[in-house]
C-alpha cells in the first residue's frame, strides 16, 4: 500500500492549510503533482484513491481532475517527458512536423515510451508560449522555437545526462 513518508504529509498538510477550513478540495491540483512526483511519475489508481483519502474527495472526484489535465500522467512514463503543443499557433509553426520527427527519432508515437524508459512522447494543447512555437513542455521548462536540429540536440542531451546519472 502507498503511503506519503512523514515529511511529505507534513508538506500536504501545509498545502492545505493555504484554503479556508473546509476548502481542501482546493487542495487537489498540487497534492496530485506531489504524489505524481513521489510515486513513480504517474498516478495509479492506488495514488488517486490514496489523494482522494487524505483529502476526503469521493474517488471520481480525484479521477475527473487527474483526467482532465495533460500534466498528470495516467501510465507510467520515461524519464523524460516530451509534451509537444500542437494547438493552432505551435501547428501553424510547425509542430505536427516536429511531433512526427520526434516520433521518427525515437520510435514512438505521441502516448508511448521508449522500451529503455528514457523517453516519452505526448501531445499538449496550448502550454501559453504560443510566442515562442513551435514549442514543448519538458519536465518544469519550455523548448521554445523547436526545429528539428534543436529536437535533436535535446535528445542528445537527454542521453548524455541520462549516461552520466546512470
Ligand atoms: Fe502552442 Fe500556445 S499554441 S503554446
Amino acid at each position: 500500500m502507498i503511503k506519503f513518508s512523514e515529511e511529505k504529509l507534513k508538506q500536504v498538510e501545509k498545502i492545505i492549510a493555504r484554503y479556508p477550513e473546509g476548502k481542501q478540495k482546493s487542495a487537489l491540483l498540487p497534492v496530485l503533482h506531489l504524489a505524481q512526483q513521489e510515486f513513480g511519475g504517474w498516478l495509479s489508481p492506488e495514488t488517486m484513491d490514496y489523494v482522494a483519502s487524505l483529502l476526503g474527495l469521493l474517488t471520481i472526484e480525484v479521477y475527473e481532475v487527474a483526467t482532465f489535465y495533460s500534466m498528470y500522467n495516467l501510465k507510467p512514463v520515461g524519464k523524460y517527458v516530451f509534451e509537444v503543443c500542437q494547438t493552432g499557433p505551435c501547428i501553424t509553426r510547425g509542430s505536427d512536423d516536429i511531433i512526427k520527427y520526434i516520433g521518427e527519432r525515437l520510435g514512438i508515437k505521441p502516448g508511448e515510451t521508449t522500451p529503455d524508459g528514457l523517453f516519452t512522447l505526448k501531445t499538449a494543447e496550448c502550454l501559453g508560449a504560443c510566442g515562442y512555437a513551435p514549442m514543448m513542455q519538458m519536465g518544469k521548462g519550455f523548448k521554445e522555437h523547436l526545429t528539428k536540429e534543436k529536437v535533436d540536440e535535446i535528445i542528445e542531451e537527454c542521453r548524455r545526462s541520462a549516461a552520466i546519472n546512470n
